[in-house]
């Protein structure tokens, strides 16, 4: 959706009937003062729902790209951006204008195309207003991008809150292998308000040298899709409860912020990036006519060959990346038919709606199109490490527990609260610099679900549930498909130190409170830099003595 923005003035917080808990809270440690984090509406009433005859028919709503990042300086090394996160009124669904938060005023925001290790420094400024214009909390922001390789102070630490009237710098080496991430809302117990009312974009690290020697479809036919979903109150504003703490019951399917829309389609492959950025819902995507597809990347990029499924689960935080041959699909088809991408049952915790089964739609056109990098070959990748890493090669094994007690979601019996109560001290582990360990994620329930995600780390999944991972995760993994009492093993090798969070992607249960960090330490015991005190954000009255590059 693209938004017109409204002039709302960031506001001033509250300074009065703080203590130093409070403060730490919202990870201030010097000088400035916020207001508490609104408390959490836990037994209040939902709001009404928008009838389901006033929500769009699926497959009507046209398909849209979101658009592309434009730098606003750039030197041998380094690319600079400046994104705004700003609230605005969008026409989300036909006929009604819904509040949203947004960058630079659109949902989702712009895709950042970085290339591999040539830096990017994103400024994000919140110019957000004071107060959530539907919930009322105070609109402070940390920007999380999700799959790099992020110093702490630049990883959108939850306490690392950047407040309306403020902005900081966000330093990304971009050193990764090439692959396809995202940045989102990451802000202390708003993240999931922050990312659903629409916070979240797309980042690709494009590695050249990949994409010349591999004929996988590119430009107009490398299409980023971020699927999320909504609900919608009866004037038009995005519909948010937590009175169910296990799953967000949507309504609606959002693609590139459009409700279920259709794409039209030239008769040649696509290369589809998805992102599941929900805040609940995990999807089994598959083609309406029963035709199988190709998964060529997952998280941390290409697998080492294509891997053709009927059905890819997909939850919060994951990406996957797929080659449809709309060649295959319509063949013999006159224009204008089309197929559907649809969402097949997977997690049985999923709240489905009625057009909750559906995605999007593909509608295909006779218009002539350009042939070049239109294969997809049988091997996309050489065998490196992460995925040459051996069991035999662990140092040390390290259960995290995904559980349920005393009404609160927790990781290893502990909350993000116990964190911010030690002031971010409290770690569940401290990891030795360079060796590989062995990371089993257990979710020791039967009723719940939970996408499960490290930041910093490029895992190799070895096993789920004791037998082989499916062969489309057999790639490079930072956040897990963890079912119902399911169990998965992975390998990890963490290679600087610092502090990072780990923690359940269903932004519900990460709010409250299932998150916890882990430390990597060198072998002098130092801890890298500190993810709130080594890049303070700084206030917008004085950027003019800051500028970017
Ligand atoms: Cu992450
Ligand atoms: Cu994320
Ligand atoms: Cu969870
Ligand atoms: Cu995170």
């Amino acid at each position: 959706m693209t938004a017109e923005t409204t002039g709302l003035a960031s506001g001033e917080a509250s300074h009065t009937g703080l203590d130093r808990r409070d403060l730490l809270k919202a990870g201030v440690f010097a000088g400035a003062a916020v207001t508490l984090p609104t408390l959490r509406a836990v037994g209040a009433a939902a709001p009404a729902k928008l009838a389901a005859s006033k929500l769009p028919k699926p497959f009507t709503v046209p398909f849209v790209r979101p658009p592309d990042a434009v730098p606003v300086a750039q030197n041998a090394t380094t690319d600079y951006y400046v994104i705004d996160q700003i609230a605005a009124k969008a026409e989300v669904i036909p006929g009604y204008r819904s509040w949203v938060y947004s960058y630079n005023g659109t949902v989702p925001g712009p895709v950042i195309h970085a290339q591999r290790n040539r830096a990017a420094v994103v400024r994000f400024r919140n110019k957000l207003p004071a107060t959530h214009p539907t919930l009322g909390y105070e609109s402070w922001t940390s920007v999380h991008l999700h799959g790099s390789n992020s110093l702490p102070q630049y990883d959108g630490y939850a306490g690392d809150v950047t407040r309306p009237g403020e902005y900081k710098d966000y330093h990304y080496s971009n050193e990764e292998t090439g692959r396809f991430i995202w940045y989102h809302d990451h802000g202390m117990h708003h993240t999931a308000e922050n990312a659903y009312h629409g916070l979240a974009g797309m980042y690709v690290v494009h590695d050249p040298a990949e994409e010349k020697a591999i004929p996988l479809p590119q430009g107009e036919f490398d299409v980023p899709l971020m699927v999320g979903e909504a609900a919608f109150q009866p004037d038009g504003n995005l519909w948010f409860s937590i009175d169910n703490q296990n799953m967000f019951p949507s309504d609606v399917i959002m693609v590139n912020g459009r409700p279920w829309p259709v794409m039209k389609v030239k008769r040649r492959k696509y290369r589809f990036r998805l992102v599941v950025a929900t805040v609940s819902r995990s999807f089994g995507f598959t083609l309406s006519n029963g035709m199988p597809f190709q998964v060529i990347a997952s998280d941390g990029g290409l697998l080492p060959q294509p891997e053709p499924t009927f059905v890819l689960r997909q939850c919060a935080g994951e990406r996957y990346e797929i080659v449809i041959d709309f060649a295959e699909v319509f063949k013999g088809v006159a224009a204008g038919a089309r197929v559907n991408l649809m969402n097949a049952p997977t997690a049985t915790v999923n709240v489905d709606n009625p057009n909750t089964d559906k995605v999007m739609a593909f509608e295909v056109t006779d218009e002539p199109f350009d042939t070049a990098n239109n294969s997809v070959p049988p091997v996309l990748r050489s065998f490196d490490a992460p995925l040459t890493w051996r069991t035999e090669e662990v140092a040390a094994s390290r259960l995290w527990l995904l559980h349920r007690s005393g009404g609160l979601w927790k990781i290893n019996n502990t909350t993000w609260d116990d964190v911010v109560n030690s002031e971010y001290e409290q770690v569940g582990a401290t990891i030795p610099i360079g060796s590989i360990e062995m990371w089993t994620w257990k979710n020791s329930g039967g009723g719940w679900f939970h996408p499960s995600h490290a930041h910093w780390i490029d895992a190799k999944v070895i096993s789920r549930n004791g037998r082989p991972p499916l062969p489309y995760e057999r790639g490079v993994k930072d956040t897990l498909f963890l079912g119902q009492n399911e169990e998965i093993k992975v390998l990890v090798k963490l290679d600087a130190p610092g502090t990072w969070m780990i923690h359940c992607h269903n932004l519900i249960h990460e709010d409250h409170d299932m998150m916890t960090q882990f430390q990597v330490v060198d072998g002098a015991g130092g801890r890298g830099d500190h993810p709130i005190n080594a890049a303070r954000p700084r206030s917008l009255a004085f950027e003019e003595s800051d500028p970017i590059s």
